[in-house]
C-alpha cells in the first residue's frame, strides 16, 4: 500500500501518538480492504457516542484520547445517550449523566461539532455530490451514498475517528464505483405507502446481500421515506449502498417483494396490537422536521393516552420550535429528547414491556437491547390509537 511522506512521517509518529493512533488504524483497515493509498475526506461522522455502546472502556479511551488529538476537517457525531441540557427532567441518574458527558466532553475538546445526532445530513449541510466523506451510523452511510451522492463506507465509530483525526480514508469499497452498482436486485410488487412500508422492504432487501442493492418498482424517494429504508437497509444486514432501477440489469439475480414478504418481515420484527402498547416511541433515526410537522397536525387539541417520546438532533428541534411545530405536541403531553439515541439509552427501557413505534430500527434494537416488546405500526395508526 502506497503513503506519501508526509503520511508516513505521521504514522512514525513525527506530530504526536494521537495521530499516529489514527494512521495505524487507517493503515491496519486499508489493508484488510486492499486498498492501494489513503485519500483525503470532506467531512467525517463519527458513531460510538452512547455509553451504552462503548462502555466505560471507550468511554475512557476517549477521555484521554481527547487530551491531544484534534479533528482536522468537519466532523459530526452521533446521538449519545441523554438529553444533554434535560437529563435530570428525564430522570437520568446523576452518575449516569456524568459518565456520559464525560464523553461529550472529549468529542467536543477533540474539535468535532457537538450535533448528536443520526441524521447529519437533515441537521447540517451535507457535502456537494460526488465527496467522498467517512460516515460511520450506517442509516447515514446509505443513506449519504444512495440519496445525497456521496462516497462512503459503512465506518466504524473508530475508523470514522480516525479519518476525522487524519482527513483520510482508505480508497477502497464504496469509494470506488465498481462497488457502487447493485449486485442483486429486490423487484418490489407491493407498493410502498407509508415510511413503515419502505423500511419493512429495506429490512427484507438488507438480509439477502451485502453489496448494493438495486430496487425495481420504486420511482422516487421523499426524505423521510429514504431515511426509513436507509436504516431498515442498514439494520438487518451488512450492505452499504442501494440504487433505484428502472429495468432488470441481465446476469444480476432477482428477489422478490411482495405482500407476502412484507407481512413475514412485520411479523419477524414487531406484530402486535397497539392497542395494548404501554408507550409510543418516534426518533429512530430521528426525527425531520417534516415528520415532526406531520405529528403536530395530528396531535392538535388532543392528549396521549400513555408516555410518547419524540426523538430529534437538537438543530432539528430549534427549527421546529421557530415553525412553531413543538407546542401542540407538548400540549398533547408528547415529550421532546434532544441529543439522545432513541435505543442506546436508558430512557425507552423504563417505559414498559410492549411499546409502539414506527421503524424497523427501533423495533430490531429495542428486542435486543432492553428485551422490550416492540410493536411495530404505522406513524398515523400509532397515533390514531395513542391520541384520546
Ligand atoms: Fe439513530 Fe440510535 Fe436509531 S443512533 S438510527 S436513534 S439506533
Amino acid at each position: 500500500m502506497y503513503l506519501t511522506k508526509a503520511e508516513e512521517r505521521a504514522l512514525e509518529g513525527e506530530h504526536g501518538e494521537a495521530l499516529a493512533l489514527a494512521y495505524r488504524i487507517l493503515v491496519a483497515t486499508a489493508k484488510v480492504l486492499a486498498a492501494d493509498r489513503l485519500i483525503p475526506v470532506a467531512h467525517a461522522h463519527v458513531s460510538g457516542v452512547s455509553l451504552l455502546t462503548i462502555g466505560e472502556a471507550g468511554a475512557e479511551f476517549l477521555a484521554e484520547f481527547a487530551q491531544t488529538a484534534r479533528v482536522r476537517i468537519p466532523t459530526t457525531v452521533n446521538p449519545c445517550g441523554i438529553d444533554t441540557t434535560n437529563w435530570a427532567r428525564h430522570g437520568v441518574q446523576p452518575d449516569y449523566a456524568r459518565n456520559q458527558l464525560r464523553v461529550v466532553e472529549a468529542y467536543r475538546r477533540m474539535g468535532a461539532t457537538k450535533s448528536f445526532t443520526c441524521v447529519p445530513y437533515a441537521a447540517f449541510r451535507p457535502p456537494a455530490r460526488g465527496a467522498h466523506v467517512s460516515w460511520a451510523e450506517s442509516s447515514a452511510a446509505i443513506y449519504g451514498n444512495s440519496v445525497l451522492g456521496l462516497r462512503t463506507n459503512r465506518e466504524s465509530g473508530l475508523t470514522a475517528l480516525a479519518s476525522a483525526i487524519t482527513g483520510k480514508t482508505p480508497r477502497a469499497g464504496l469509494h470506488l464505483n465498481a462497488a457502487r452498482g447493485p449486485s442483486l436486485m429486490v423487484k418490489v410488487s407491493v407498493k410502498p405507502r407509508t415510511p413503515l412500508d419502505y423500511g419493512l422492504l429495506g429490512y427484507f432487501a438488507g438480509q439477502h446481500s451485502e453489496q448494493t442493492i438495486g430496487f425495481l418498482g420504486l420511482a422516487s424517494l421523499g426524505p423521510a421515506e429514504g431515511k426509513a429504508l436507509a436504516a431498515a437497509l442498514g439494520t438487518s444486514g451488512a450492505c452499504g449502498m442501494f440504487t433505484l432501477e428502472k429495468n432488470p440489469r441481465p446476469g444480476i439475480e432477482t428477489v422478490d417483494f411482495t405482500r407476502r414478504e412484507r407481512q413475514a418481515t412485520l411479523e419477524q420484527l414487531g406484530p402486535g396490537e397497539v392497542e395494548e402498547a404501554d408507550a409510543l416511541v418516534f426518533g429512530c433515526p430521528q426525527l425531520l422536521v417534516g415528520e415532526i410537522a406531520a405529528i403536530a397536525r395530528r396531535v392538535r387539541h388532543r392528549r396521549f393516552r400513555a408516555p410518547c417520546l419524540l426523538f430529534c438532533a437538537r438543530k432539528v428541534y430549534d427549527r421546529a420550535r421557530r415553525a412553531g411545530l413543538l407546542e401542540p405536541i407538548a400540549a398533547a403531553g408528547g415529550q421532546f429528547v434532544c441529543d439522545a439515541c432513541a435505543d442506546f439509552s436508558p430512557l425507552v427501557g423504563r417505559l414498559g414491556r410492549r411499546i409502539a413505534t414506527d421503524t424497523c430500527k427501533a423495533a430490531h434494537y429495542m428486542t435486543r437491547v432492553h428485551h422490550i416488546t416492540p410493536i411495530l405500526v404505522d406513524t398515523q395508526a400509532a397515533l390514531a390509537s395513542f391520541l384520546d
